[in-house]
């Protein structure tokens, strides 16, 4: 996904070296192209396909002269990756250099009335258009502020934009719409960015701007204005994350190290529980619950929809963000609808929060303070699992867990599945002092091209997250399945060569889960179950097993049987030789 940023610095040093370092700290959003501009009497740019620092060793990013600039990760969604296709951008006199996060979705228009014009086009970008449009309303006789504020008012879609022109220097101006924007203050500089691990090391003092509003940034500070120009007073949140949480801290990759924290983020989850209380209170009577989440935290959503039927009987919906259509028709003032994200910023959760805000109550449970539907939605939790840089979601899955087990049994005044919640940590830290038996095994499985996971009940999601786990950072073909939809279908494709993770805890639906699994056993398939510590049947049926502490129970599984799945996937891949933290055509923020 896209990242950007902007700094200005209060005396007249280079900036570009930090720059760098800045769009650096992004990379974990996914990118394919990076580039830099900077002001020393002319707009300077240098930009490249590729890694940053293949990029950096050809273009050589720190010659760059200048003590404000722009720069950009660039995640190709309207233009190919290319050198023409990197930000920043342009106009055709080089006075305006503009970064963009987001899509346009009228750009072709606005593009060929340009052209029409006489504006000439180098790339195929959306972006482009930007800077030929605050280019001609500052020909038109606007200042920068005023050109960015009539541009954005011709732009459909979703837009971050830090501009920049020759024609008005010492000033960077910034503004967005259904994207993500901060703006920080460092005792060096001023600071905006798509997300704030860009600038951490610099600054900590961070303001979002609202939609609409226009933040101007110059050596003497950063102003926030209205949609009409007025100056708005805002207090900068201090953000308290260090910059070596958002390092590997000794691990060989993100992914592990934020597998080895789930415990400590279930703890630090746990201590929202008063929040938690008060929302609920605040929130008072609900006659239908509706979740709405893409990816892990629609399968979060989807434990929380069995736990809050379960426990408090409330009829629950659970819809992915990008199908939610149909269903927003349904919402109404009785609804209350919860939205689950790591990042806060999903563009298809946050369209839905919208929506959902015209009828029904809204509740956001997110792992990034600041985010955009932390500001959206109504009732806001904010689970502690602290950054997460790995592209695959680890920790902020198991603190969603936790803080929907919060949510649901505090709801439902369930003090035992509290009590058992708060023995979590314990259970997580048992099988991660397992992870080199897990390692053993899963050197088993790297062969495989296909694999089926399986559970049933509050193993259901487990399985499905299990499945997307290996899918997307192994390219291994898995298929995560209710047990019990084996026969209608699947049971077709299972053969000697397939293996298939079987979710076991003990509970109600063991004995039903153990009939699947001797049906995939006969079929001669390759059996990993992960069961209950001395459950000998599923052992005895199994080629591999992984043992959980047997006080865990079916209910409470989720929070414990999903870790040794992740750490599987994690031990395949690194088999395999790819990457765990940058899987293949994934980002982090899906803000398209
Ligand atoms: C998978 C993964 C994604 C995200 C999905 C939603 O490991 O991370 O499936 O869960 O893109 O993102 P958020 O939770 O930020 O809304």
């Amino acid at each position: 996904m896209c990242g950007i940023v902007g700094c200005i610095l209060k005396e007249k040093k280079d900036v570009a070296p930090i720059l760098f370092e800045c769009i650096k700290n992004l990379e974990y959003r996914g990118y394919d192209s990076i580039g830099l501009a900077t002001y020393d009497n002319a707009i300077h740019v240098k930009k490249g396909k590729g890694d940053i620092r293949k990029v950096d060793r050809e273009q050589n990013f720190s010659n760059m002269k200048g003590f404000y600039g722009i720069a950009h990760t660039r995640w190709a969604s309207t233009g190919k990756p290319t050198h023409e296709n990197a930000h920043p951008h342009l106009d055709d006199s080089n006075t305006v250099a503009v970064v963009h996060n987001g899509t346009l979705e009228n750009y072709l228009e606005i593009r060929e009335d340009l052209i029409e014009e006489g504006h000439e086009f180098i790339s195929t970008t959306d972006t482009e258009v930007i800077p030929h449009l605050i280019k001609k309303f500052m020909d038109e006789g606007l200042d920068l502020e005023g050109a960015v504020r009539k541009c954005t008012k011709k732009l459909e879609g979703s837009y971050a934009i830090v501009a920049m022109s020759k024609d008005e220097p010492n000033k960077l101006v910034a503004t967005r719409k259904d994207s993500p924007l901060i703006v920080a203050f460092g005792k060096d500089g001023y600071f905006v960015a798509s997300d704030t691990p860009a600038v951490l090391d610099y600054a900590r003092e961070v303001i979002r701007p609202k939609e609409g509003e226009i933040a101007i940034l110059t050596k003497d500070g950063i102003e926030i204005h209205d949609k009409n120009g007025k100056k708005v007073r805002k207090t900068p949140q201090h953000i308290d994350w260090s910059p070596e949480m958002a390092k590997k801290e000794g691990f060989d990759h993100f992914m592990i190290k934020e597998i080895t924290e789930q415990s400590l983020a279930v703890k630090h989850t746990l201590g929202q529980k008063a929040n938690i209380k008060r929302i609920i209170k605040e929130i008072g009577d609900v006659k239908r619950i509706c979740f709405v989440a893409c990816g892990t935290s629609y399968h979060a959503s989807i434990t929380g929809k069995y736990l809050i039927e379960s426990l408090a009987g409330i009829a629950c919906d659970v819809v992915i963000a990008s199908e939610s259509k149909y269903t927003a028709r349904t919402w109404d003032e009785d609804t209350l609808v919860i939205f689950i994200s790591q990042s806060g910023e999903t563009f298809d959760s946050l369209m839905a929060l919208k929506e959902a805000n015209k009828t029904s109550n809204t509740l956001a449970i997110v792992n990034v303070a600041g985010s955009a539907m932390t500001e959206e939605a109504k009732y806001f939790i904010q689970t502690q699992a602290g950054p997460e840089i790995g592209v695959a979601a680890t920790k902020t899955y198991i603190a969603q867990l936790t803080a929907i087990y919060l949510f649901a049994g505090l709801m439902a005044g369930n003090d035992k599945i509290i009590e058992e919640l708060s023995r979590v940590p314990k259970y997580i830290d048992e099988v991660m002092k397992e992870k080199d038996k897990i390692k053993e095994i899963s050197k088993r499985y790297d062969f495989a091209e296909n694999a089926f996971y399986l559970g049933r009940g509050f193993s259901y999601p487990i399985a499905l997250e299990g499945a997307l786990k290996l899918k997307e950072i192994t390219y291994i073909h898995a298929e995560g399945y209710a047990a019990g939809e084996l026969k209608h279908g699947p049971l077709a494709l299972i053969d000697e060569k397939v293996p298939v993770i079987v979710i076991i805890p003990p509970g109600d639906d063991y004995k039903k889960t153990m009939v699947n699994l001797e049906e995939v056993k006969a079929r001669g398939a390759i059996i990993l179950t992960v069961c209950a510590k001395g459950d000998k049947k599923a052992a005895d049926n199994s080629i591999d097993v992984i043992e959980i502490n047997s006080e865990v129970t079916d209910i409470i599984a989720p929070l414990v049987y999903a870790v040794p799945l992740q750490l599987i996937s994690y031990y395949v891949t690194c088999d395999k030789g790819y990457d765990p933290d940058k899987p293949r055509n994934l980002a982090k923020v899906i803000t398209v």
